[in-house]
């Protein structure tokens, strides 16, 4: 049976191979299209001619009742194999308009290609294999509005190739091998509009190239060997709206007066061009500028007022470079109060600064993924009140805190897969009411994937709930003039303790809900550090001048390993104040207060682990 089926293939494939090789055919099946008042007519194309064959005097075919060869239009696709274009095609249909011949391995196009094809306004010729294009092969093209060259191995392109179409209004020439582009080839292309030249190996833009085209909106320029670039590259073009240089070995060398001409560009790709340090004088003129595309290069600074020109700028993509923390000014995008997306994903970012979007009120989406953010600055989000879209996958953040979002209302996608995240506060999903993606995937408390959260609130709270019940070792809290301590949950070795204050903020250690060992942060005024028992019995005293501040968070950390109370500053290795316990006792509870002070508090469990 097998050995049968196998005959039969070989059989097949022998039969299709010689019928190629033997008998050249070309042929349609005509199809009728009605739309609302017109008919379109079309062949679509079958044509098997390896050797380039052109003396065929048919296409072969049954037309629809009532249509002939005069009433076909297009060619939307053709099969097969061919190394020309036949002259039959557009002898026999002499009224097409659209030709789309793509994929079927055409090497040349000459002369007679398309000569009977004068109505035709686009023709697709990309993903061949043409090598070469003779001068007059669309002369007689005068109607042509689109050409699709691109994919090709085309190394020479004649200077008069595209005379007689001052109607083209979109030319691809992408992916080819010019060995040159002569100064005037695009000279006649007084409607061009769309101009493709991404992949053909260029290595300088030649200035004269543009002389004609004032009406051009789309210059594209990616993945080119473009290593220089003369400050009057783009002067003529003072209509262009979308500019792609990407993938040039440029350097960051661009002149500062490059796009000074271009008060129209709304869109400008920049990324994979070297760029290390970015130049104010490239925005300078850039008010309609609408996306900015910086991605895959190695900023790692942005300066103050870098983007203060771009009045406009909607979409601003950083992401992929080697920024971090202090490196970006603390009012970088202050003026950018149009963003709506905003990309710092894959750079080294270790923290975020919540002075950066205090104007971002237009915000909807930012990204941060795959930097090594460990913490959210409190309340760093509140000002974006629009965030709809907040991606946060592949960092190092521990918890989920309510008070770092302002209003929840349009928050949809978060995505904080690949974190280290232990704990989660229940009052952030109760009030994201609008929380439909959640990818929660490969974190310490859960590993979850949530599609539209808010159908399944119960189940999915369920499902995190060992994230919400370890948000009780996560404490964001204020205790403005309090008196009496506020109690919490201690765990074992210690706390980690941001403190916003002007003086005395106290912290009790205990095993229960009164007051054991207290340390007293900033006591006599912020000149000093103690410790004392729940008497007022001083056991340590040290000199602290200006240890807190009202207008900056402290941090300290606190452990009680051996019934040894150690304070430390930050990261610092030794303590400042150390105090061992005289009569050792379980500590389950630490409580907080500042009877002289308005202060706010973040107290982390040191050393999170896993625990049910
Ligand atoms: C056919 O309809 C389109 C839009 O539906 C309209 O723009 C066009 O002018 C119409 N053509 C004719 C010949 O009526
Ligand atoms: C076209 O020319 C080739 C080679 O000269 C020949 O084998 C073939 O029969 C010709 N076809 C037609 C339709 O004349
Ligand atoms: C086909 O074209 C002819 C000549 O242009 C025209 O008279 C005829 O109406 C067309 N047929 C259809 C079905 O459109
Ligand atoms: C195509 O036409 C041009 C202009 O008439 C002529 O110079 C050129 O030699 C022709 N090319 C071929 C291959 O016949
Ligand atoms: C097209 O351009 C060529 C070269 O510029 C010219 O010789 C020719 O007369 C023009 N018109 C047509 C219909 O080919
Ligand atoms: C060439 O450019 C045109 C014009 O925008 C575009 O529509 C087409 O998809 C491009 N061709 C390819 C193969 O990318
Ligand atoms: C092409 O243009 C460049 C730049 O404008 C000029 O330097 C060069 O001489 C021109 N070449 C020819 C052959 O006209
Ligand atoms: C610009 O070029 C880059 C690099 O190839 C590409 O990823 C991007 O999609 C291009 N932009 C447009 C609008 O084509
Ligand atoms: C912010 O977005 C709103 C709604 O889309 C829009 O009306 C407003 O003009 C935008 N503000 C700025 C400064 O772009
Ligand atoms: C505590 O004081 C701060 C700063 O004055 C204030 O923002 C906060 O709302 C107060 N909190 C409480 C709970 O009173
Ligand atoms: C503080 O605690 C004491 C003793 O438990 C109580 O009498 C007092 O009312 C509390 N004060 C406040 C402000 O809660
Ligand atoms: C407390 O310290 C502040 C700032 O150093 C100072 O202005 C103030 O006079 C001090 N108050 C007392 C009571 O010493």
């Amino acid at each position: 049976m097998k050995l049968v089926l196998k005959t039969a293939l070989i059989l097949i494939f022998h039969a299709v191979f010689c019928a190629s090789q033997s008998s050249p055919s070309i042929t349609c099946s005509y199809y009728a299209w009605q739309s609302a008042n017109t008919t379109t007519y079309e062949c679509a194309l079958t044509i098997s001619n390896p050797n380039g064959f052109d003396n065929f005097t048919r296409i072969n075919g049954d037309h629809q009742p009532g249509f002939s060869d005069q009433n076909v239009t297009e060619i939307p696709f053709a099969n097969g194999l061919t190394i020309n274009i036949p002259q039959i095609i557009c002898r026999q249909f002499a009224n097409l308009k659209i030709i789309i011949l793509d994929r079927i391995g055409i090497t040349f196009v000459d002369n007679n290609s398309f000569r009977g094809c004068g109505h035709v306004e686009r023709l697709n010729l990309n993903n061949n294999e043409i090598s070469s294009v003779s001068v007059g092969a669309f002369w007689r093209n005068e109607k042509l509005k689109s050409l699709d060259l691109s994919e090709n191995s085309i190394q020479i392109l004649p200077e008069n190739i595209f005379d007689n179409l001052s109607d083209l209004e979109v030319l691809n020439l992408s992916f080819n091998d010019f060995e040159t582009i002569p100064n005037k080839t695009f000279k006649e292309l007084d409607s061009l509009l769309d101009l493709r030249l991404a992949g053909v190996g260029m290595s300088r833009i030649n200035p004269a190239w543009f002389e004609n085209l004032g009406d051009l909106r789309y210059l594209y320029l990616y993945s080119n060997e473009i290593s220089e670039l003369s400050e009057d590259s783009f002067e003529d073009l003072d209509d262009l709206t979308l500019l792609n240089l990407s993938i040039n070995p440029i350097n960051g060398n661009f002149p500062p007066k490059i796009f000074e001409k271009l008060s129209k560009l709304t869109y400008l790709q920049l990324d994979q061009t070297g760029i290390t340090n970015l130049n104010p004088k490239w925005f300078e003129k850039l008010d309609n500028l609408e996306q900015l595309f910086l991605k895959s290069n190695n900023i790692s600074n942005l300066p103050d007022k870098i983007f203060d020109d771009l009045k406009s700028l909607r979409t601003l993509d950083i992401s992929n470079n080697s920024l971090t923390v202090p490196r970006i000014a603390s009012s970088t995008f202050d003026n950018l109060k149009t963003l709506q997306y905003l990309d710092l994903s894959y750079n080294s970012l270790t923290n975020l600064n919540p002075q950066w979007f205090i104007n971002l009120q237009n915000l909807t989406t930012l990204l941060l993924t795959s930097n090594r953010i460990s913490e959210l600055p409190f309340g760093v989000f509140r000002p974006i009140t629009r965030l709809m879209q907040l991606f946060l996958g592949n960092n190092n953040l521990k918890s989920i805190n309510r008070n770092d979002f302002g209003n929840l209302s349009s928050l949809a996608h978060v995505y904080v897969q690949g974190n280290q995240i232990i704990s989660a506060d229940k009052r952030f999903f109760d009030d994201a009411r609008a929380l439909s993606f959640l990818n929660f995937l490969n974190n310490l408390c859960a590993s979850e994937n949530f599609i539209f959260f808010y159908l399944n609130r119960e189940s999915n709270m369920q499902r995190l709930s060992r994230c919400l019940e370890n948000s009780r070792f996560f404490v964001d809290t204020q205790t403005n003039f309090t008196i009496n301590y506020t109690f919490f949950d201690a765990f074992h070795p210690g706390l980690h303790a941001q403190i916003l204050s002007s003086r005395a903020a106290h912290i009790t250690l205990s095993n229960a809900h009164t007051p054991r060992i207290e340390i007293i942060i900033g006591a006599q005024n912020n000149t000093r550090t103690i410790i004392q028992n729940s008497q007022g019995s001083i056991y340590a005293d040290v000199s602290t001048p200006n240890i807190l501040d009202l207008s900056q968070w402290r941090t300290f950390r606190v452990t009680w390993v051996n019934d040894v109370v150690l304070v430390f500053r930050e990261d610092e290795k030794f303590p400042f104040i150390a105090q061992t316990i005289d009569r050792p006792f379980m500590i389950d509870y630490y409580g907080l207060k500042s009877p002289l002070s308005h202060t706010s508090w973040r107290v982390r469990p040191i050393n999170i682990q896993r625990h049910n």
